[in-house]
């Protein structure tokens, strides 16, 4: 099963795409969490990133994409992923088409997790990231049982850099422009379905396997 997540930052791809990935026992792959893990690990590829990532604009789709070509040719991706923030722009999506094609293979759906600009904005100021393994919280509708603390592995929970009101408002933008035409890109492959984001958290699965079971 390959499964790509669509949606605005915010709209809840990360948390979806995780649960997923559990589920199915496929990798849960955010290029966005790989770009943070090499800034925090000081490498070239993470200095760049950031300059991008730090003013709400998307990393050239050159590197991105070289990023994310090499984590899907790895071993655990054999019988499938979660893609969490990627393709983000038609160039991403084609060359990820285009790559798959050569080895006879197509990504089977295109979720699109959907919620308004406003709600999101709120979301963003409570949203807690774990600095060690990027397990996603939120201070009110997804708690850590000890404040500041990951459930998963004691890490430290930070709010985001890039979680900013003023740079939300500029991924916002960003998102219309270049990430949001993937919509139609993929409905006219037929792949397209579409969840609601603003559904409860523990509900958020259960809607998704629902869809996916349905073909
Ligand atoms: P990335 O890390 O992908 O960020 P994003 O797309 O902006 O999305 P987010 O991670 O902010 O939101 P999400 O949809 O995962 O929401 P979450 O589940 O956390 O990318 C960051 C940057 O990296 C980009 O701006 C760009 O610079 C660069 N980049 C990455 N990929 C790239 C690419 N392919 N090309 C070029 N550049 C790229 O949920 C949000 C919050 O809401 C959480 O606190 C969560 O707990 C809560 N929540 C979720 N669902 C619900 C719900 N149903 N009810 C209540 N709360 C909820
Ligand atoms: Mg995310
Ligand atoms: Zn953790």
């Amino acid at each position: 099963m390959k499964i790509i997540m669509l949606g605005a930052p915010g709209a809840g791809k990360g948390t979806r795409a995780s649960l997923m990935a559990e589920h199915y026992g496929i990798p849960h792959i955010s290029t966005g969490d790989i770009f943070r893990a090499n800034l925090k690990a000081g490498t070239d590829l993470g200095l760049e990133a950031k300059k991008y990532m730090d003013t709400g604009a998307l990393v050239p789709d050159d590197l991105t994409v070289k990023i994310l070509l090499d984590r899907v040719s790895q071993e655990d991706c054999q019988d499938g992923y979660v893609l969490d923030g990627f393709p983000r722009t038609i160039n991403q999506a084609e060359v990820l088409e285009a790559e798959l094609k050569k080895l006879n293979d197509k990504i089977d759906f295109a979720i699109d997790v959907d919620v308004s600009d406003d709600v999101i904005e709120a979301r963003m100021s409570g949203r807690r990231v774990c600095v060690k393994c990027s397990a996603t919280y939120h201070i009110e509708y997804a708690p850590t049982k000890v404040e500041g603390v990951c459930d998963k592995c004691d890490g430290e929970t930070i709010l985001r850099a890039d979680d900013a009101p003023e740079t939300v408002r500029q991924r916002l933008k960003v998102y219309h422009e270049q990430t949001q035409p993937l919509i139609d890109f993929y409905k006219e492959r037929g792949i397209l379905r579409m969840v609601s984001g603003s559904g409860s958290i523990t509900d958020a699965l259960a809607a998704v396997i629902t869809i996916l079971e349905q073909g």
